[in-house]
């Protein structure tokens, strides 16, 4: 309803505008800043949509809000445009302004989704012209060479893929990266170990696996804490790679392969694509970062370290630490690559992605880092003017103890073990399930409803809490039919595919749409809210808001199912019924492959 909703608020803008020499005051350019404050409305019985700015223009013109609200609504009922889309106004309470859209207007709308397969949102880079495609670039999932990725990683990689489409969706063109952690001293400790226990791990691919890797990596770093000789062995290590010493650099792209294989399976069943372009693609530029910052006057040397304080913000008194750019042994850290890569990503093109937003999805506990990065940037003058740079931060997965998501015996959970259980649960879920309905189906049938419900599960829990609490992983809860869960909303699909194997003709047109149920409207007015709903998520970065948008619309739709006839209805009902059936799984299966989950039409 986002155009409605613009159109209401031009009328609504007018209106004001009009009434206020009624309200002693003069016309003019300082009126037209005057902000209806129109928001949808925050119940149903306030109607669509509600403008609030009768009281805060009470409070600046001493007069009460229902005397100002009353001058706006006389102005609205002579505005006969207005009137072709909004029923009377009301006011209600100290003097909000609710406004309700008449019938004719949302059967029109909703006859505009009809063969419009965006359903309403509008595309960007359209509306704005072609020269204002900006260029996001979504920097997530980001694991580890040689260690596990672990379920942190999924997060940031089941959140950044829906971003990512979302923004898609909207025409923005974005550059998935992966800024996989694939350089440093990790790799030092790892090449001396192996070159002892383990040498044709660095000679011949596929010799190790990364389960293999992870343990070397485990040993590794244990050596390199307790032996000294074994630390000088190393670091002489890192300096022969970074100085492009042949066959160190054979040895780390050897690591880094097996790695990204295993990387790769977990990307594949998730269907995730994501281009990687890790740390290590910015060591050419550290040094320039260093020196470009040591020009720009923001450097201080301190104990050794080359340091960039931080401006420290006035209600936080707490003292941030500096940022490190160079250590005292001259090596770069974490914080150079990321500032190497935030410049590079504001450049222009060829010479970097010339993007206008920056987006990093990370748990919340790099919050410092980032925040740290994006004020030394922003000292230095890579973040353009019209730039937005932003991290996304979310909470820590829980397991049922309350505590950081452990295996029984206290190790980190292997992604691939997780799916496969959330897998193998779907599938004795619908077995069972099956068996209690007395249906038969084949293996592939089997196969294919417990992989994309096992997988969505795991998806869609995520998503749909909100990022930035912690959330607590359980399969129970995830898989079951009931509740705000993947499987009640694929569930919802499938009840309306159904509906078209009953005879129903899904493929109906909007001729004479005609309604008279409440439950009707409810689900007219559910699926006319999509585009606002991607709209904010796009602005708020936040994929649950799109969540319980999905929830909500199968939860009226349902009700609408259960209450109101569709296939047994008399014409025009009958047809208008099935328009909003078809709608409702449109907009699902749009909704749902934004959030990265395919929907299916049996379960
Ligand atoms: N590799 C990092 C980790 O595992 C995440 C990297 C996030 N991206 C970034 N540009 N720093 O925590």
């Amino acid at each position: 309803m986002l155009s409605l909703f613009s159109s209401v608020e031009t009328y609504l803008c007018k209106a004001l505008e009009r009434s206020l020499p009624d309200l002693g005051l003069i016309p003019g350019n300082s009126c037209l800043s005057i902000d209806p404050q129109l928001v949808s409305a925050s119940k149903p019985e306030f109607g669509d949509f509600q403008a609030n700015c009768a009281l805060s223009l009470a409070k600046k013109m001493k007069r009460s809000p229902r005397d100002i609200a009353n001058a706006i609504v006389e102005q609205l009922e002579e505005d006969d445009d207005f009137l072709e889309i909004c029923e009377i106004p009301k006011i209600a309470g100290p003097g909000f302004i609710n406004l309700t859209i008449r019938n004719e207007c949302l059967i029109k709308e909703l006859k505009d989704r009809l063969g419009d397969d965006r359903l309403g949102v509008p595309h960007n880079v359209v509306n704005k012209g072609k020269d204002q495609a900006s260029s996001v670039v979504v920097d997530f999932s980001s694991p580890n060479i040689a260690k596990e990725m672990h379920v942190g990683h999924l997060r940031s990689t089941i959140i950044g893929d829906c971003l990512s489409r979302v923004l898609e969706f909207l025409g923005h063109s974005v550059v998935r990266v992966n800024h996989v952690g694939d350089w440093g001293t990790q790799f030092g400790m790892l090449i001396t170990h192996l070159n002892e226990v383990s040498p044709q791990a660095l000679h011949k691919a596929d010799s190790v696996d990364l389960g293999d890797l992870v343990a070397f990596y485990r040993e590794a770093k244990k050596r390199f804490d307790d032996d000294e000789h074994f630390r000088t062995k190393s670091r002489h290590e890192v300096v022969k790679l970074q100085g492009g010493d042949l066959l160190a650099l054979k040895a780390w792209q050897l690591l880094c392969d097996q790695s990204r294989r295993e990387f790769q399976k977990i990307y594949d069943r998730l269907n995730i694509s994501i281009h990687e372009r890790g740390e290590s693609f910015y060591n050419p530029y550290l040094k320039s970062v260093v020196d470009e910052l040591t020009t720009k006057h923001l450097v201080v040397t301190d104990q050794g370290a080359k340091c960039v304080f931080l401006q420290e913000k006035s209600q936080d008194s707490r003292k941030a630490p500096p940022v490190i750019v160079q250590k005292k042994d001259g090596g770069f850290n974490y914080a150079t690559t990321d500032l190497a890569a935030l410049r590079y990503r504001f450049k222009q093109t060829p010479e970097g992605d010339g993007a206008t937003r920056v987006i990093y999805v990370t748990d919340a506990g790099q919050a410092n880092h980032f925040d740290g990065v994006f004020q030394v940037a922003q000292r230095a003058n890579w973040i353009p003017e019209q730039g937005r740079v932003q991290h996304v931060p979310f909470g820590l997965v829980l397991g049922d103890d309350g505590k950081k998501l452990k295996t029984r015996s206290g190790e980190t959970v292997r992604l691939c073990d997780l799916l496969d259980e959330a897998v193998d649960r779907a599938k004795i879920d619908l077995c069972r399930r099956l068996n209690e309905e007395g249906r038969e189906e084949d293996q592939a049938f089997i196969n294919k409803v417990s992989t994309t419900v096992g997988l969505a599960s795991v998806k869609y829990a995520d998503l749909s809490q909100n990022r930035i609490t912690n959330y607590q992983f359980s399969f129970d809860r995830m898989l079951s039919l009931q509740g705000n869960t993947a499987p009640y909303l694929l569930y919802a699909c499938v009840r309306i595919s159904g509906i078209a194997r009953k005879g129903g003709d899904l493929e109906t047109t909007g001729d004479n749409l005609s309604f008279c149920e409440r439950y009707e409207w409810d689900l007219v007015r559910q699926i006319l809210k999509f585009d606002e709903i991607i709209i904010q998520v796009e602005e708020e970065l936040l994929p649950n808001r799109l969540c319980n948008y999905l929830f909500e619309l199968s939860q009226v739709f349902n009700r609408f199912y259960d209450q109101v006839p569709v296939l047994k209805a008399e014409q025009p009902f009958r047809n208008s019924r099935l328009v909003l059936c078809r709608l409702t799984a449109e907009t699902l299966r749009l909704g749902l492959g934004l959030l990265g989950i395919p929907t299916l039409d049996r379960m």
